[in-house]
Parts: C-alpha cells; sequence; structure tokens
C-alpha cells in the first residue's frame, strides 16, 4: 500500500496520491453502505442500519484493512416495501467528508446526481472534500434513474440521451472550476455561466477521481470520454465475456487517448464452509428478501411478467433482491478468492461490493480472504 508521505503543499501526479493507483492489481471497495439495508433487499433483523455510527466504524475498520474506497448511493427516497429499503440514506458528498476526515489512505466517493446539484456549488464542495482529505475525494456522477426522486425536487427528467448531454456540460464546468483559470465563463446549451471565479483548487494541484456507471451505449460513451474509472457488470457465466467487456472499454478509451480502469460491483457471502455460505444466502435473499420493495423496484424498471415473460421475470427478481444485479460471490474464502482473481486476470482493476451486514462480515472477509489474495499476487502483502 503507497501511503502518501509528501507535506500537503507538494504538487502530487495524479497516479501518486490515489489509493486507487497503489501497488494492489485488483482494488476493492466498499458499495452501498450509506443506506439502509444497502444493497440486500432483506427483512433479515441484522440488516444494514445505514446509520453514521456504523459507517464510521466500517470506514475505520476498512482504512486499516487496506481496503482501497467506499463508494454510496445516491438515493433521495427508499424504494418502500415492509423495511422502506434504502429509506434511510446519508447525503454522500457529506458523508465522504466526514469518513475522509476519520481515516488515512481510502477513496471516499460522493455519488452525485448531475441534474440535482448546481455544477459551481458541488465543485466547491468537491474541492472542500479534496482539501480536508488530502486528495482522497472521488466523484461518481450519476445522471438519475428514478423518476419519483426528481419529483420531490420538483425537477423534471430529461429524456435518457439529453441526460447526457447535460452531464457532459455539468462535467465541464466542475473540471473548469478545478482547473488553473480561477475565472472563467461557460456558455452552454443548458448550462450558462458568468464571470465565475473558482478558488481553492482540489489538493495537490491534480484533481478528484471521476467514475460513472451509465449502463447504455450513450452512458457507456460518456465514462470513456470523462472519467477515470468505468464500472460496469460482469458476466455472472462467463468470465471471456467479462474480459471481452474490459478490453472494449479500454481499447475505445484509448482510441480516445484516454487510459480507462474498469471495475465491477458484487455482493459477497463468505463463510468457513460453502454450505454455510450458500445456507445464509438462502435465508437472507431468498427466504427473507423484501419481496415488495424488490418487485417495487422492478416495477420502476418497467420489468414485469407481461414486459418479459413469467421465466425471465422470476429471474430478474432473484437478480435484484441480491445486490441489486451485482456479481453473486458465495463461498469459503479459497472460493472467494478464486473468484476476486479472476476477476483481476480477466482486466478488472477492482470491485465494490457489499455484504448483508458490512461491519460483521468484513472482519472475516479481510482475515480470509486478503491474505489468500496477497499470497496469489493479487494483492502486496499488507505492511504490519
Ligand atoms: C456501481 C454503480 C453505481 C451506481 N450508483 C447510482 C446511484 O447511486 N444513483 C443512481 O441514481 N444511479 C446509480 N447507478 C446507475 C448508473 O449511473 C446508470 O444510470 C445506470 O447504470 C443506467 O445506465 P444509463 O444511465 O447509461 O442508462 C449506479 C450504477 C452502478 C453500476
Amino acid at each position: 500500500m503507497n501511503v502518501r508521505t509528501a507535506p500537503s503543499d507538494t504538487r502530487f501526479a495524479m497516479r501518486e496520491r490515489m489509493a486507487m493507483y497503489n501497488d494492489n492489481a485488483l482494488k476493492i471497495g466498499l458499495f452501498g453502505a450509506n443506506c439502509s439495508s444497502g444493497r440486500a433487499v432483506t427483512m433479515v433483523p441484522e440488516r444494514w442500519t445505514g446509520s453514521w455510527e456504523d459507517n464510521l466504524k466500517l470506514a475505520r475498520l476498512a482504512d486499516e484493512a487496506g481496503i482501497e474506497f467506499m463508494l454510496p448511493v445516491g438515493r433521495w427516497k427508499g424504494y418502500g416495501g415492509d423495511t422502506d429499503y434504502m429509506g434511510t440514506s446519508l447525503e454522500t458528498i457529506t458523508w465522504a467528508t466526514g469518513l475522509l476526515a476519520s481515516t488515512k489512505r481510502l477513496i471516499a466517493f460522493g455519488t452525485v446526481h448531475a441534474p440535482l446539484f448546481h455544477p459551481l456549488i458541488a465543485a466547491k464542495q468537491f474541492v472542500t472534500a479534496d482539501q480536508a482529505s488530502e486528495g482522497r475525494f472521488g466523484l461518481n456522477i450519476v445522471v438519475g434513474w428514478n423518476e419519483d426522486e426528481f419529483q420531490m425536487f420538483g425537477v423534471t427528467q430529461r429524456e435518457h440521451e439529453a441526460r447526457y448531454d447535460y452531464a457532459q456540460e455539468w462535467i465541464e464546468a466542475v473540471k473548469l472550476a478545478w482547473g488553473p483559470q480561477d475565472d472563467f465563463d461557460y456558455d452552454g446549451r443548458f448550462i450558462k455561466l458568468k464571470k465565475v471565479r473558482a478558488k481553492p483548487k482540489p489538493f495537490g494541484g491534480t484533481r478528484p477521481l471521476i467514475m460513472n456507471a451509465g449502463a447504455s451505449p450513450t452512458g457507456r460513451t460518456f465514462a470513456i470520454r470523462n472519467c477515470d474509472a468505468f464500472f460496469t457488470q460482469a458476466s455472472r457465466t462467463s468470465m471471456d465475456e467479462t474480459a471481452q467487456t474490459v478490453k472494449a472499454a479500454k481499447d475505445d478509451a484509448k482510441a480516445q487517448g484516454r487510459e480507462l480502469d474498469v471495475y465491477a460491483v458484487g455482493v459477497v457471502t463468505c463463510r468457513p464452509t460453502r454450505k454455510e455460505a450458500e445456507e445464509y444466502y438462502h435465508y437472507a435473499t431468498i427466504e427473507n428478501a423484501d419481496w415488495s420493495a424488490v418487485d417495487g423496484i422492478l416495477g420502476k424498471k418497467n420489468i414485469s411478467v407481461a414486459t418479459v415473460g413469467e421465466e425471465e421475470f422470476q429471474r430478474q427478481r432473484h437478480h435484484y433482491a441480491h445486490g441489486l444485479g451485482g456479481l453473486l460471490m458465495v463461498g469459503d474464502p479459497d472460493q472467494i478468492a478464486k473468484q476476486l482473481a479472476e476477476l483481476s486476470r480477466a482486466g478488472l482493476r477492482g470491485i465494490g461490493f457489499s455484504f448483508v451486514n458490512y461491519l460483521n462480515e468484513l472482519p472475516y472477509f479481510c482475515d480470509e480472504v486478503l491474505p489468500r489474495l496477497e499470497r496469489m499476487g493479487i494483492r502486496a502483502k499488507r505492511k504490519a
């Protein structure tokens, strides 16, 4: 692990300042801890609270263990159901700033809906988080997907392509505010800024890492053009397919003179034996799934028996109950380590995953899976 030791006024190269660019071939992050239940749509009593207290404990634990990042979900309204899934959520920029102030190494992302935040206010919030953490803030740009969240703000969602046209202007304005010029104008189709003055700048003369997880061709193009990291779905059935997805994104970025790291998301259930892991998975996400919340999520995405047929509907229901579609990782430490190593060999730079209860499950993962990854050469040996 590269721990930065230079004083805060040194001008770092971006690659030197980021935990995301340390020696570990596969970066590991925790995804979704800022929301109640995280990414497990379950009713089990040990489900994740999403409270500040638990997030703080988790971040400190993760930081000590060498986990590289924490990625929150930008959620303003829960999905209802018996648990009001994700109904309690901490705002992500302030969440990140608080966690960064209490940790030493990891990157905390803000997941920011471009249409809901004025770009100059957002840019200054990012700078503040980045300064407070000496360069450990990251930005996940999202354009929005839940209509009723936008209604809360009195903001109408644009049609899909225009969301990314708007996001393009938004990120250009943010980057200008971060850039070397203190004063600038911006005259876009959507965003018009006059006589802007933007000081201070991000920490160390560089800028925060930017990621996006667009799944559509337009979203992917946006990520390739503007971002350092692209989060995509790893195939649930074929590592070759994942390798092709990764290579295609990296090649397309290279063709534009850009370097892009590709990440995936997943859900881990790791227990001493495969049987125990499978039993817990079954208990938490099948027997005790919050099916009414799952059906609400599917309804928002227009996935129903009528639109996709019975078989596909049932497949999607199970898919969404567990991690809203992330890669399933259920097994003993050997199996989980092997799966992570295969993802690394497929070209992924990292993975952000969740647990049913992050605080209960992370210590076992760190004790058993991380040393295996070190022995496999996927992660560098941690210093004592
Ligand atoms: C890792 C990951 C994190 C995401 N986080 C959020 C989020 O917090 N809030 C949100 O509204 N959308 C989130 N999304 C949705 C994506 O930003 C994107 O809108 C979605 O994948 C659909 O792709 P499209 O916008 O290209 O159609 C996330 C998706 C992934 C895979």
